[in-house]
């Protein structure tokens, strides 16, 4: 049996071989850092090719004191799930302004009347509708093939969201109703449309967007987080936990490595409450007099990421391409804030090893077989014998 005793002394550096670091939310470099034989001991793991550069994540970030490009975006076709309503609607009314196709995939009844008045709001008749429950993988392939008749997809919005839609905790009591009955079983809608439909959205992204109808074009996956991503949210455990999933799916997409055949750039986007039909009415009246997120935050900072970055350039004015592997908080008045989800210098032992193994198969691909095995053999020295810093 396990016991659990709070007397002990945590566990330190001289306990465990490596500290599992948390690699996710809020840096803690400066934390390991104080810790001189941790730090030591972190440093000695074998880092073959470990560099943020060859993992799915720039070096430079958004900068929103530049004006959004007004060039490239007729070359767009960006698919958005959830595009009929709240932050979705607002971006694409804003996309289709800025010149690209859109295609809206949306459960909503009303979606053709809904695109009809972002087509009358935006002056653009590049605004498709095709109805789709994101939580039917079928329905989304079949959202995907539409798209791809009217263009090849360059770009993916995951935005479909609901609020937590059914209660699985008592409300103000953990007295069960009837003692004498098993409680009925939790209803997992908000799981299933949050996270399931998410993840068949970027699956299928993954595959549309390395179609050879979008070589040599930029490409990207922008993911609707939440705030509650990195924190709490009290009555809403099944949202909470949808969009924390959602925040850990985006940081394992970004470990891989980068892709330079197929430069797909995901970026995360994590909105503090926005006044959109997702909030329920106790929500907005338990938020009166607080200042809210605007919807033209989030929708602009989509549309910063949607954006190729095309202007971006170091400081030899040498290109440098999009922004990726990037989380931003869209807080109220017009604040947008970058969030740290993932400390790498002092990723913890196991992803770093992963990263390493990741970065090791893509350096040795497309040599010949006994360079590979000379490879292979230097790198399993690597790892069992560090070399001493
Ligand atoms: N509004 C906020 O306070 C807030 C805060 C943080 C994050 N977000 C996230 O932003 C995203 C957009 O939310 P919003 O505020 O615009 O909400 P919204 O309710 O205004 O719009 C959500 C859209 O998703 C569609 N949708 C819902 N279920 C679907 C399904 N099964 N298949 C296809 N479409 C479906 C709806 O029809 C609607 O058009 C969501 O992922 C949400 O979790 C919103």
């Amino acid at each position: 049996m396990t016991s659990f005793n709070n007397e002990k002394e945590p566990l330190t550096g001289a306990d465990i071989p490596f500290i599992p670091t948390l690699s996710s939310t809020f840096p803690i470099e400066a934390d390991i850092k104080n810790k001189p034989e941790e730090y030591a001991e972190f440093q000695k793991l074998p880092g073959y090719a470990f560099d943020p550069e060859t993992v799915n994540r720039s070096k430079h970030t958004l900068d929103f004191t530049k004006p959004i490009s007004k060039h490239g975006w007729s070359e767009k076709l960006v698919l958005i799930t959830g595009g009929c309503n709240g932050i979705g609607r607002k971006t694409v009314v804003d996309l289709a302004q800025l010149g690209a196709t859109v295609v809206v995939g949306d459960i909503a009844k009303d979606g053709e009347d809904v695109v009809a008045q972002m087509r009358e709001e935006s002056g653009s008749d590049k605004i498709h509708f095709h109805r789709c429950d994101v939580t039917d993988y079928d329905a989304q392939i079949a959202l995907f093939e539409f798209a791809q008749t009217i263009g090849s997809v360059t770009s993916v919005v995951v935005n479909a969201g609901v609020s937590e839609l059914h209660k699985f905790l008592p409300p103000f009591t953990t007295q069960p109703s009837d003692p004498s009955a098993p409680p009925t079983k939790p209803n997992l809608q908000t799981l299933d449309v949050n996270i399931n439909g998410a993840v068949y959205t970027i699956q299928l992204a993954l595959h549309y967007l390395r179609l050879p109808g979008v070589f040599n074009q930029d490409r990207s996956i922008t993911i609707l987080g939440s705030v509650s991503s990195f924190l709490h949210m009290p009555r809403a455990p099944l949202y909470s936990a949808s969009k924390h999933a959602i925040k850990a799916i985006f940081t394992e997409l970004i470990l891989m490595p980068f892709d330079k055949a197929h430069p797909i750039r995901i970026n995360f986007v994590a909105p503090y409450f926005v006044g959109t039909k997702i909030l329920p009415p106790t929500v907005i009246i338990l938020l009166a007099g607080r200042p809210l997120t605007k919807v033209e935050t989030v929708a602009e900072t989509i549309v910063r990421l949607v954006d190729d970055g095309s202007g971006a350039v170091d400081a030899d004015g040498k290109r440098i391409g999009g922004v990726r592997g990037r989380a931003f908080a869209c807080c109220p008045e017009g604040v947008v804030k970058e969030v740290e989800v993932m400390e790498w210098g002092v990723s913890e032992a196991f992803s770093k090893r992963v990263i390493s193994l990741l970065n090791f198969a893509a350096h040795c691909a497309g040599k010949e077989k006994l360079e590979i095995a000379k490879e292979v053999a230097g790198y399993v020295w690597s790892l069992v014998w560090p070399a001493k810093s």
